[in-house]
C-alpha cells in the first residue's frame, strides 16, 4: 500500500485500535506523566500534553531524549512510544525509568520494547505493523489515549469522538494539502502557530522535512514575537509563511491574523492560513496533521523524491547504536 493510502486510512485506522485491548492492564496509582519518545512516536506525547492540558490535572511532560531528569521517579508513569520497538532513545529511557522505580507503560508494534513489556508483565498496547511510524499517527495517538484512560486518566470521549468525524472529511483534507503544497513549492516554509499548537506546527515541520524531504522551520506565537519576527526583514523570495489559524478562545487569533498576516503581507511574503477544522483541541490538531501530510506527499510529488524513504534517519539510528556502550 502507497503512503497515500495510509494517510487517507486516519480515520479506519484510529477506531480500530480504540478497540484494542491494553495488555498486562493493572490499576497504577501516579502523580504524573513523563511521555517518551522519538520522531513519529515522539510526537504523540506533544499531542497528548496539548490535549489534555487544559482539561486534565495531571501534569504531563515529554521526554525526546536517551536520559530521564533527575526528577522522574516514583509515583510516574513514563509512557514510551515507539513504532518500531527498537529506537534506542526510547529504550534507554524506559530502562532508565525502571531502574527508578517508575512505572512505565509502552505502545509500539513490536521489538525489543515490546519484549521488555511482556518480560516485566507490564501494560501495553500493540499496533499493527506496515506502515511508516508518520503515517501511524492516529494507531500511535488513540492507543495512547485508551491505555491512558484504561489506567485511570480521565479522556474527554467527546474530543476524541469529535476528531474522529474530522478525520473523516479525507476529500477536504487532501485537496487543501495539495493547494499548500502547489503554494510551498519552491520555498522554505515558515510554520506560524499559537504555542497551543506547537505540537502540530512541530508535525508540519517534520512531515516536511521526511516526506517532501525539505528544510522546514516552525515558530510559535508569543515567543516568536519577540525573537523570530525581527527575521521577517530577510528577503520574502526564499521563504513562505504558513499560519495554523485555530480560532480558539484566545487572543492569538487575532495576533496571527490581524498582526502576523498583515505584516508578512507587508514583507512582501504572500502568507499562507490554514483554517483547523473542529471544535475542540484534538480534532483541530487532527485536522491540522491529516492536511500536513497530504501537503508533505504532494510536494514529494511534485519534487520528484521518493516520501516513504527516510535514509539519513536510519544511517543516524545506526550511528548511535554503535556509539552507545
Ligand atoms: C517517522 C519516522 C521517524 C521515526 C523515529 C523513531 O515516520 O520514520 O521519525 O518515528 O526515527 O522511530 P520509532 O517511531 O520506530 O520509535
Amino acid at each position: 500500500m502507497k503512503l497515500l493510502d495510509h494517510y487517507r486510512e486516519w480515520r479506519k485506522m484510529a477506531e480500530k485500535i480504540l478497540k484494542e485491548e491494553v495488555e498486562n492492564l493493572k490499576p497504577l496509582k501516579f502523580k504524573a506523566i513523563a511521555f517518551t519518545g522519538m520522531g513519529g512516536s515522539g510526537i504523540v506525547g506533544d499531542y497528548v500534553k496539548s490535549f489534555l492540558q487544559d482539561v486534565s490535572r495531571t501534569p504531563i511532560i515529554v521526554v525526546k531524549d536517551l536520559y530521564l531528569p533527575t526528577w522522574i521517579g516514583k509515583d510516574w508513569l513514563v509512557v514510551a512510544v515507539s513504532y518500531s520497538g527498537n529506537t534506542s532513545e526510547t529504550l534507554s529511557a524506559v530502562k532508565e525509568a525502571l531502574s527508578k522505580e517508575a512505572y512505565v507503560a509502552a505502545v509500539s508494534s513490536g521489538g525489543k520494547l515490546l519484549e521488555l513489556m511482556d518480560k516485566e508483565r507490564l501494560p501495553y498496547v500493540k499496533v499493527g505493523g506496515g506502515y511508516a511510524p508518520r503515517s501511524a499517527l492516529p494507531l500511535l495517538l488513540y492507543a495512547s489515549l485508551k491505555l491512558l484512560d484504561e489506567l485511570g486518566l480521565s479522556i474527554p470521549m467527546n474530543q476524541v469522538q469529535e476528531s474522529l468525524d474530522v478525520l473523516g472529511g479525507v476529500k477536504e483534507a487532501e485537496d487543501e494539502g495539495k493547494s499548500i503544497a502547489e503554494a510551498l513549492k519552491g520555498y522554505t516554509p515558515i510554520i506560524v502557530s499559537d504555542v497551543r499548537y506547537e505540537a502540530l506546527a512541530w508535525r508540519f515541520k517534520s512531515e516536511l522535512n521526511e516526506n517532501a524531504k525539505i528544510v522546514a522551520k516552525c515558530e510559535t506565537v508569543p515567543e516568536s514575537m519577540h525573537n523570530d519576527v525581527e527575521g521577517y526583514e530577510e528577503a520574502s523570495s526564499k521563504f513562505k509563511a504558513l499560519l495554523l489559524s485555530a480560532h480558539d478562545d484566545t487572543v492569538y487569533t487575532k495576533v496571527l491574523e490581524k498582526f502576523i498576516e498583515e505584516l508578512l503581507k507587508e514583507k512582501g511574503f504572500k502568507p499562507y492560513r490554514l483554517e483547523l477544522k473542529g471544535k475542540g483541541r484534538l480534532a483541530k490538531l487532527m485536522h491540522g496533521a491529516h492536511v500536513a501530510g497530504f501537503t508533505s506527499l504532494y510536494l514529494a510529488e511534485k519534487r520528484k523524491v521518493e516520501p516513504v524513504k527516510v535514509e539519513l534517519i536510519a544511517r543516524y539510528r545506526k550511528f548511535l547504536e554503535e556509539a552507545l556502550p
